[in-house]
Formats: structure tokens, C-alpha cells, sequence
């Protein structure tokens, strides 16, 4: 069986004194829970303080985003070593707003998904088509697509990802995929993973759904076979609610 994740991405709220409080509060709430990985994703300038909080603790820490070369002149990027020194575990890769705001392309996701393995990080690529690529019918089309660039020549059957799948119209809108859409997904990911990789390697891979997940619907989405945790946006930036949705990830694997 699959550990069940509940990572809160902060997005770009929280300065260092209001993520300390919830730092504080989470890791208070939770520290009994030990059958869920529970991950926090704050803004870059939080991290160290997060990281030295977390130190011992069942919370791991992620970062949103890093840059595909490790240093050199590029002014505003971070990079993968740097991310490992903080206390990084993990790192989001290809996350819509980035696609969107900032033209990250496959290409470019491809880059860093290797840099960040190479320095031992676990990447949580995310993944997920727009509404109008829903309404064309295109959303494997899309998604294939992102998995196959994205993950091209990354061949390691030993390898550690999470694949994170986001539709687009889903995030930050309060309208949640429906734990059949979310599921329909999820399952052609992890038939595309075992045919591009092996079926012991998409058995083993943690597919996370987002978009609109709270701790009124978590429980319904990872009652699906194929979803395997949250990647959480605007629930995770309340530390009752984020503690929520763990604590009811926790009762129902708890029973499984
Ligand atoms: P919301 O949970 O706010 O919809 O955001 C989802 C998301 O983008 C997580 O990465």
C-alpha cells in the first residue's frame, strides 16, 4: 500500500513571522500522526526557519520551485544544493501558476526535474490541463504530453517522484474535480508510468490530486484508488484545516 501525502503548498503567502506560528501549530497538531507524510511548501524566504523548526519532526519541508542550473549569474534563481542545505526534502516542479505567469515550458520542467534528482531531492511534478483543453477534449492529450516531456530521459526505475495532477480550472476556484474525473486521471497516469517505466515503478508512485481540496472533500477524493494524497492550496494555509485534512487522511488509511 501506498503512504497517503498531504502537502500544503503556501503559494506566496506567509512572511517568516506568520509562518513560524503555523509551523508551530502544525507540527503541535500532528506530531502523533505517523501513517501520513505530511509536507510543507512555503515561500523561499521561510524556508530556513521552517527547516530548523521541522528538524526531528514528522513534517517534511518543500520548496515551489528551483532553477535548472546549481549556481552562476542568474540573478533571483535558487538552486537544487542550495534548497538541500535549508532542509528541503522535496521541491514542486512545474506548477500551473509557473506554466502560466512565469512560460515555464516541458522543456524547461524537463531540466530541472533532473537537476533536482541529481542532487537527491524528491520532485512533486505537477500536471493538469486548462478548461478549455477539458471542454476540447483534450485533457490526456495534455497531460500524456506533460509526463513524456517533462520526464523524458529520466529512466531510473529507482527513481523517487510524486506526480501531482492539478486541472487548472480546478485550482484556487473552489470548484474540485470530482473524485471520478480526479480518479480517471490519476489511474491513465499511472498506466502511462507503467508503460513508460515498469508496473512495480507506477505501483510504488504517489499520485496527488489539487484543486480545490478541502477537509470537506478529502475525504471522498482519497477514498479513490488512485489518489494518493492532497496537493493543497488554499486549505493549507489554516493550520485547523490542513490539520484537519491529515487527521482524517490518517482515520481512513487508519482503517484500510
Ligand atoms: P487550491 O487548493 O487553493 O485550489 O490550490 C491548489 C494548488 O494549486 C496546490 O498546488
Amino acid at each position: 500500500m501506498r503512504t497517503p501525502m498531504i502537502a500544503g503548498n503556501w503559494k506566496m503567502y506567509k512572511d517568516v513571522n506568520e509562518a513560524v506560528e503555523l509551523v508551530n501549530s502544525i507540527k503541535r497538531a500532528i506530531f502523533n500522526v505517523d501513517n501520513v507524510e505530511i509536507i510543507v511548501v512555503p515561500p523561499f524566504t521561510d524556508l530556513s526557519e521552517a527547516g530548523e523548526m521541522l528538524i526531528e519532526t514528522n513534517v517534511k519541508l518543500g520548496a515551489q520551485n528551483c532553477f535548472w542550473e546549481t549556481e552562476g549569474a542568474f540573478t533571483g534563481e535558487i538552486s537544487a544544493p542550495m534548497l538541500k542545505s535549508v532542509g528541503c526534502k522535496y521541491v514542486v516542479i512545474g506548477h500551473s501558476e509557473r506554466r502560466k505567469y512565469f512560460g515555464e515550458t516541458n522543456e524547461m520542467l524537463n531540466k530541472k526535474l533532473h537537476v533536482v534528482i541529481k542532487y537527491g531531492l524528491i520532485p512533486i511534478f505537477c500536471v493538469g490541463e486548462t478548461l478549455e483543453e477539458r471542454e476540447h477534449g483534450k485533457t490526456w492529450e495534455v497531460v500524456e504530453t506533460q509526463i513524456i516531456e517533462g520526464m523524458k530521459n529520466i529512466l531510473d526505475n529507482d527513481l523517487n517522484i510524486i506526480i501531482a495532477y492539478e486541472p487548472v480550472w480546478a485550482i484556487g476556484t473552489g470548484k474540485t474535480a470530482t473524485p471520478e474525473q480526479a480518479q480517471e486521471v490519476h489511474k491513465m497516469i499511472r498506466d502511462l508510468l507503467a508503460k513508460l517505466y515498469s508496473v512495480d515503478f507506477s505501483e510504488r508512485i504517489q499520485i496527488l490530486y489539487g484543486g480545490s481540496v478541502n477537509p470537506a472533500n478529502i475525504e471522498s477524493l482519497m477514498k479513490e484508488p488512485d489518489i494518493d494524497g492532497g496537493l493543497i492550496g488554499g486549505a493549507s494555509l489554516k493550520s485547523e484545516s490542513f490539520v484537519d485534512m491529515v487527521k482524517k487522511t490518517s482515520w481512513l488509511y487508519a482503517k484500510k
